[in-house]
């Protein structure tokens, strides 16, 4: 357990990720800042009374201000707005670059010793804005979208096999959009390769599906995007770096030289521990993946270059 941890936004992604992880005890204070009045406050209000029942001790409050959020060891970042059906992600740029802008700075004077950990969209470019006002160094700057896009491959293949989502191991890398990479060389059901188990026809159209997961979530709610694997995803991250797991979690991070790319947030495997990003694995792709990898990396960098600060 930390002392505090405090997310960001207190909509759908927030408030969820506030309630798994004082579910889970991951913090002394979980704390919730949104700019909405009484939002905050009501929620937090309402998840901390859900404790005599779930059996946690960790004290949720919400707050439009940081007073409360001071000196976090934890940030996600989830403020911003989501997609309606027919938005992409990168027509969140401009608004959600200002919002994550203004938190970024309130982070970096309230919190300057924080690990960050971004979910809003759209996401590779996200963590950029945050790492260049922040200043904070690629080990406490993380991006949440491959937990995310993998879970739902696994789920899916889960399902079209009929075996548990247990079973599944599997990775998705690039950015979080429909460039994202599902790595088939690397997905195995309790080790039995992919293609061992399913056509190459039916393995296709469920990495099409991966990528346009949020999108098929998006048509369904019409009015805002997914928000319960969101959470989950952001708060394994947070739990692997609360207990020092060392989980390999595909994550954005900024690479440094990193399969062959520099300057730009990525989805690549990550060693998530007490100290944050501990090291990025390098595993060897075949030249299709490579190339799609760049491809997605070509993708993150067009938005990045448009965004202003
Ligand atoms: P939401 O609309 O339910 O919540 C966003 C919250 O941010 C609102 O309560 C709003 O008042 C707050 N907010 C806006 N400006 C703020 C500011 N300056 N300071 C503090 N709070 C502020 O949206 P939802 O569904 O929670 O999604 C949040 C973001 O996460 C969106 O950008 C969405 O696209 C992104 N997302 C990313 C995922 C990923 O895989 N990386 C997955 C799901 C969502
Ligand atoms: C998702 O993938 C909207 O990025 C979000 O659900």
């Amino acid at each position: 357990m930390v002392n505090k941890i405090t997310v960001v936004g207190a909509g759908n992604v927030g408030a969820t990720t506030a309630q798994r992880i004082a579910e889970k005890e991951l913090a002394r204070t979980v704390v919730m800042v949104d700019v909405m009045e009484g939002i905050p406050e009501g929620k937090g209000l309402d998840q901390w009374q859900s404790a005599p029942i779930e059996g946690f001790d960790a004290r949720v409050i919400g707050t439009n201000g940081y007073e409360e959020a001071h000196d976090s060891d934890i940030v996600v970042i989830t403020a911003g707005i989501a997609r309606k059906p027919g938005m992409s992600r990168d027509d969140l740029l401009n608004t959600n670059a200002g919002i994550v802008k203004q938190v970024s700075e309130q982070i970096k004077s309230t919190s300057p010793h924080a690990i960050l950990i971004v979910v809003s969209n759209p996401l590779d470019v996200m963590c950029y804005v945050a790492m260049k006002v922040t200043g904070f160094p690629r080990q406490r700057i993380l991006g949440m979208a491959g937990v995310l896009d993998t879970a739902r491959y696994r789920a899916f293949l889960a399902e079209a096999l009929d075996v548990s989502v247990r079973d599944i191991q599997a990775m998705v890398l690039g950015g979080h959009g429909d460039t994202m990479v599902p790595l088939i060389s690397y997905t195995s059901v309790s080790g039995i390769p992919i293609t061992q188990l399913m056509t190459q026809a039916k393995l296709n159209a469920i990495v099409e599906r991966t990528r346009g997961g949020g999108a098929e979530i998006v048509k369904h709610l019409k009015t805002g995007s997914a928000y319960y694997a969101p959470s989950s995803a952001a708060v394994q991250m947070c739990e692997s770096i609360v207990l020092d797991q060392k989980r390999i979690l595909p994550c954005a991070a900024w690479l440094e030289g990193e399969y062959g790319m520099s300057g730009l947030f990525l989805g690549v495997p990550c060693k998530l521990g007490r100290s944050g990003l501990e090291k990025i694995i390098e595993v060897e792709l075949t030249r299709e993946e490579r190339d799609a990898l760049a491809k997605s990396a070509d993708a993150v960098r067009e938005p990045m270059g448009a965004v202003k600060l």
